[in-house]
């Protein structure tokens, strides 16, 4: 079994997060950058979110898949790999795989959470016996700096980008993106994008606001991780979780509120940083789209749009861009 996994590395990335953590709490205006939620527990957290009874993307795009997963199998295949950016559990791709692996397929799963790359290339090793997996710790952004290695001239190679999270990504980001996955990829290859929809903030709001309080355990887990990580003091009783719809804009932002004036220290970057109470860090933008915005995306980056399936409340979409 082991001949049919590899796993590689794009490059280490402990003193990153150091970084990534110096530089934005750093800056006049707050952030963290949103690839750092997904450690062990991060991880786990969003496993958990997927299952909210508010959180229905999801499910939304698992309808999709599985009602519609043979038209979609058929306008992918055949391929001689399938690429996924940020595939995390893997959950919903099996809908897929059921449909395109059977005659054998190379699956590169796309990740920065190493463990869980790991488990998920184990698990769909033993479930689909013509598989083989080349999982990558890299950064989504820049998929080329491990797919020129992987994709072989005269293949044929599928992407899928599932679960909305393109939408974490802002526009300008996402077109840098798909340009450099655009320079991998042949012409005719296929790119499945998952895209939450524009909808009303009485759907949208819960959501990314949980009763449970998972989503806020997601967003206050960067300040856990900080300590842990970094020798940071955060006292998490003194932070709060926010999510608010803009809707002018068409986003979901996601904050992390500080309930009182305070300095925190963080011992490895031998630093301490002032919030003063109300102050926020901004840890997430959720973009929420129109079938317009992703083909403008796509066209700015060598795509075309060519299809587009919803679920049957027109929630989500499922678009099929083509490498022009
Ligand atoms: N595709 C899955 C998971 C979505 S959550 C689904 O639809 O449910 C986003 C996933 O992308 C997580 O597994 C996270 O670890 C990964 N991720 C987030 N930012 C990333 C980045 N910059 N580069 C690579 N992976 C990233
Ligand atoms: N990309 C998904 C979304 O924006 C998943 C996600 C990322 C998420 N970060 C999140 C969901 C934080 C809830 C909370 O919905």
């Amino acid at each position: 079994m082991d001949d049919r996994f590899s796993l590689r590395r794009e490059v280490d990335r402990g003193p990153r997060f150091a970084a990534a953590v110096q530089s934005g709490l750093g800056a006049v205006r707050k952030t963290i950058p949103p690839q750092y939620f997904y450690d062990e527990l991060g991880s786990s957290l969003f496993g958990a979110i997927c299952n909210l009874p508010e959180y229905y993307l999801t499910r939304s795009e698992e309808e999709i898949l599985i009602k519609r997963g043979d038209e979609i199998a058929a306008a992918l295949g055949p391929v001689d790999r399938l690429v996924e950016l940020g595939s995390g559990s893997a959950r919903k791709t099996r809908h897929l795989l059921d449909r395109l692996a059977p005659g054998g397929l190379e699956y590169v799963p796309i990740d920065v959470d190493v463990a869980l790359l790991q488990q998920v290339g184990r698990d769909l090793l033993h479930e689909y016996r013509k598989l083989s997996v080349a999982a990558a710790v890299c950064d989504f952004r820049r998929p080329s700096r491990v797919l020129r290695d992987i994709v072989e001239k005269g293949s044929r190679t599928a992407v899928l980008f599932l679960g909305s999270t393109i939408g974490n990504l802002d526009r300008g980001e996402t077109v840098a993106m798909l340009r450099d996955l655009r320079s991998v990829l042949a012409a005719g290859d296929p790119l499945l994008v998952g895209a939450d929809l524009r909808k009303s903030k009485a759907i949208l709001e819960p959501a990314y606001n949980d009763i449970l309080g998972v989503t806020a355990a997601f967003n206050l887990n960067l300040l856990q991780r900080i300590n842990r990580e970094l020798g940071g003091h955060f006292d998490l009783r003194a932070f709060a979780h926010r999510a608010f719809y803009d809707e002018e804009a068409g986003r979901i932002e996601m904050h992390l509120v500080s309930l009182r004036d305070q300095s925190v220290r963080i011992d490895d970057l031998a630093t301490a940083i002032d919030f003063h109470e109300g102050e926020t860090i901004h840890t997430e933008n959720s973009w929420k789209y129109g079938d317009d915005d992703i083909e403008a995306m796509g066209r700015e980056s060598g795509f075309d749009l060519v299809r587009r399936w919803t679920d049957a409340a027109g929630w989500f979409g499922e678009f099929l861009l083509v490498a022009q």
